[in-house]
């Protein structure tokens, strides 16, 4: 299946990244969401990126232009009824993605594949409620979309082969490494990550050793761009609670528990960069 148009639902940051990809990769998108306001920031977000890269000498001047040509907004997705691919990158609350699902299969031809950019939701339970279970798959990008290599293929337990397929077919174009996880608790990424991160919050609360000095240990002392308090306050620590929570709940072993301290700073609104607050003020 040759994607021709990506409709990609919700404009968030995941959203937004997940359509300037899309579009810079040569496929027709429609971004939808029905907040008018964030569809808005969404797209001037995406200008400003495609700028950013412009004037660095990193992209030319018409591949931007074409890639904001390619992209178009939507404020349902009845009027992104001609694509034959969706991605939904609302916000991660399953009623929410329930419902969206439902208001996609109504629009979308029925031969369309429906992928969720869910990082906690189990795919199989999103599916059974639409009339083609078997067209719906979990598409996991990392924040940000336009940096990070790698998309999580998630297959659920009515996915076929062809969407399958199709789903790695898609994330190839768009420049993208897939791995394939099965439809568990956390997923691969969220699995490993988020328990780490928890530990270092345990290790704060324990008064091992600083902020600072556990986030220096693991990123001069293991290599990685972020030390695990700074991608805790990245990714937000009341995201990082919530997948902890999906991981406790649906393994059923407390070596998954959510560190206290994580508990207390998401319960004070300390919900890191976003709130400007979180293991580090901002
Ligand atoms: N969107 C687009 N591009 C971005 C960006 C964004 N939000 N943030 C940074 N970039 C680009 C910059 O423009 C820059 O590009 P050039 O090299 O072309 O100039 C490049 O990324 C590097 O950025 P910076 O120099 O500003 O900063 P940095 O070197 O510290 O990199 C980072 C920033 C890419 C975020 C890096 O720190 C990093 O990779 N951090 C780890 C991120 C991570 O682990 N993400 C996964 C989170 S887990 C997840 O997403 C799953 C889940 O379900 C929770």
């Amino acid at each position: 299946m040759d994607v021709k148009t990506l409709a990609v639902v919700g404009a968030g940051q995941m959203g937004a990244g997940i359509a300037q990809v899309a579009a810079q990769s040569g496929i027709s998108v429609v971004l939808v969401d029905v907040d008018a306001e964030l569809v808005e920031r969404g797209v001037a977000g995406i200008r400003a990126q495609l700028d950013r890269a412009v004037s660095k000498g990193k992209l030319k001047t018409e591949d931007a232009k074409g890639a904001l040509a390619r992209l178009k907004t939507a404020s349902s997705p009845q009027e992104a009824a001609q694509a034959d691919f969706a991605v939904e990158a609302v916000t991660e609350n399953e009623g929410v993605k329930k419902k969206v699902f439902q208001d996609l299969a109504r629009a979308l031809r029925p031969d369309a594949i429906l992928a969720t950019n869910t990082s906690s939701i189990p795919i199989t339970r999103i599916a059974a409620i639409v009339d083609r279970p078997e067209r719906v798959i979990g598409m996991h990008f990392m924040n940000p979309v336009p940096v990070m290599q790698l998309v999580e293929i998630i297959r659920g337990a009515q996915t076929s082969d062809a969407t399958y397929t199709a789903t790695r077919a898609l994330a190839a174009r768009m420049g993208k490494t897939t791995v394939l996880s099965k439809d568990m608790p956390g997923f691969i990424v969220n699995r490993i990550l988020i328990p780490m991160l928890n530990e270092a919050c345990f290790a704060v609360q324990e008064g091992l050793a600083s902020a600072e000095d556990i986030d220096t240990a693991m990123k001069l002392g293991t290599n990685v761009p972020m030390g695990p308090l700074t991608l805790a306050d990245f990714i937000g620590l009341d995201t990082c609670l919530y997948i902890a929570e999906v991981l406790h709940k649906g393994l059923g072993d407390d070596k998954y528990r959510p560190a206290p301290l994580l508990r207390q700073y998401v319960d004070a609104g300390w919900l890191g960069r976003k709130t400007k607050r979180g293991f580090y003020t901002y």
